[in-house]
């Protein structure tokens, strides 16, 4: 084997090293920008999947399912209930005595604001939700046959 032939030889494999390598840097690229990308839309739109929106800002302190009251009522058939009368739930005697019944749009105005809806109840640590999209997501959630 002469010095040249073996140098031809290196001089390939690098060759070929080089464009695997090359090819590989967009890709490396695309992997580390994926995630970026996806928080970035992320934090531009919030999620307006009702599910998604109840787990974020409600499931700490509710359940859907029927008979888990946990810090607050189960929400179980909300839609249509009497405020209040959640069995099994030690109410305020602000949502015991609120006397109304939950429709959607209470629903959502008490969500946005639960102290201008019934003041005095004690749904709390609750910022309220001030982004309507979200609100309405979740009061349709809520009224989706659960
Ligand atoms: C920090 C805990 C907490 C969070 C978060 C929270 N709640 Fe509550 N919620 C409560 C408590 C506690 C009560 C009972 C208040 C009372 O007795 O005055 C309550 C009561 C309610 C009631 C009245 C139920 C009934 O049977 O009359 C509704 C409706 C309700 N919450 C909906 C929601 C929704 C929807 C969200 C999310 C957007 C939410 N809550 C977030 C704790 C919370």
């Amino acid at each position: 084997m002469s010095p040249r032939v073996a140098t031809v030889d290196t001089n390939a494999r690098i060759g070929k090293f080089v464009r695997r390598f090359a090819f590989s840097i967009p890709l490396a690229l695309f992997i580390l920008a994926a995630p970026h990308h996806a928080r970035a839309q992320g934090a531009v739109s919030p999620p307006a999947d009702g599910q998604t929106a109840f787990n974020n800002s409600c499931r700490t302190c509710h359940s859907m399912d029927a008979g888990d009251n946990r810090l607050g009522p189960s929400l179980h058939g909300i839609v249509g209930k009497k405020a209040g009368t959640t069995e099994g739930y030690q109410f305020s005697s602000a949502l015991k005595g609120a006397g109304f019944e939950w429709t959607k749009d209470k629903l959502a105005a008490f969500i946005e604001s639960p102290e201008a809806v019934v003041p005095g109840n004690n749904m709390k640590p609750y910022a309220g939700l001030t982004d309507k999209a979200t609100r309405d997501a979740i009061v349709a959630f809520l009224g989706d046959g659960n």
